[in-house]
């Protein structure tokens, strides 16, 4: 049982990214062009998968997904979007840590970790990282989309209103305000929440983050310790479609695909 989910109660983590789920259907063409373009991949295991955004998709284009996270409500729902979907043949579903992965050596052809990480420095990262080689096979990859301190900043910097903006999911309003200290390297980010009802906004909940971003030397150098590093990719991003704004962490971020030696 969580209780927190990067600072969030698990209803209101469970809420927004299940209002989100829509936008895996502009996420997976990237994410399936880059694993076919990298090889044949059959068995992938999609670390933090949440709802099933990616792994749902991915298993109706045929891959076998296993998905694991830490919020038993996030799997529950991925789990049913794929009972609704007749997808059980391609899914398992686990609730759990995935720095703790349980399987056995080499299981899977490749990992995907989609805006989930889990390290709070670059030394968890690295154990993450090696923990995670054993469960892959030789020549699979990790597929490793993160927020980059590059990406975040020129966002940050070139367009003021990404400091601050508003996101509605569903009935649910968030304000958002990222702030980046220079001199630290640390990310503040404050949300707030309200609840639409009728044509009030009652207020639910106030979430405060603090972390470290990492620039691309970073992952770089902590990746290539256990894997080859094969490509970056900026993934596509439409900013002509207003929901994109809406939806801004795939602006910041970039892929890191990683071959496991
Ligand atoms: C922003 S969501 C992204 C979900 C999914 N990858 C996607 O792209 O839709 C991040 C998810 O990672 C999960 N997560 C974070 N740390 C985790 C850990 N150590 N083990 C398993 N799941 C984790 C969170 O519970 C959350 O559901």
């Amino acid at each position: 049982m969580v209780n927190k989910i990067y600072g969030y109660d698990e209803d209101l983590w469970y809420n927004i990214i299940k209002s989100n789920y829509w936008t895996g259907d502009r996420d997976v063409d990237f994410i399936d062009m880059v694993l076919k373009r990298k090889g044949k991949f059959r068995h992938i295991i999609d670390l933090g998968c949440g709802v099933g955004r990616i792994s749902n998709r991915l298993a109706a284009r045929g891959y076998m997904i296993t998905g694991i996270d830490l919020s038993r409500k996030c799997v529950e729902e991925a789990k049913k979007i794929a009972e609704n979907l007749r997808l059980m043949n391609n899914i398992d579903y686990i609730v759990g840590d995935y720095r703790t992965l349980f399987f056995s050596k080499a299981e899977f052809d490749a990992a995907i970790c989609i805006l989930a990480s889990a390290w709070k420095n670059l030394d968890e990262m690295k154990l993450f990282l090696k923990n995670l080689k054993d469960k892959i096979r030789e020549g699979g990859i990790l597929l490793l989309v993160d927020i980059v301190k590059e990406k975040l900043l020129i966002s940050l910097f070139s367009s003021p209103s990404i400091q601050r903006w508003f996101n509605f999911n569903d009935d649910i309003l968030s304000l958002h305000t990222w702030k980046y200290n220079l001199t630290t390297s640390m990310l503040k980010t404050e949300k707030e929440f309200y609840k639409k009802c009728g044509s009030k906004l009652n207020y639910i909940a106030r979430v405060e983050r603090e972390y470290p971003l990492y620039s691309i030397n970073d992952y770089l150098k902590t990746i290539s310790i256990e894997w080859n590093i094969e490509d970056i990719y900026d993934p596509p991003l439409n900013l002509m479609n207003l929901d994109s704004f809406n939806d801004p962490w795939w602006a910041f971020s970039l892929m890191i695909v990683a071959r496991r030696i």
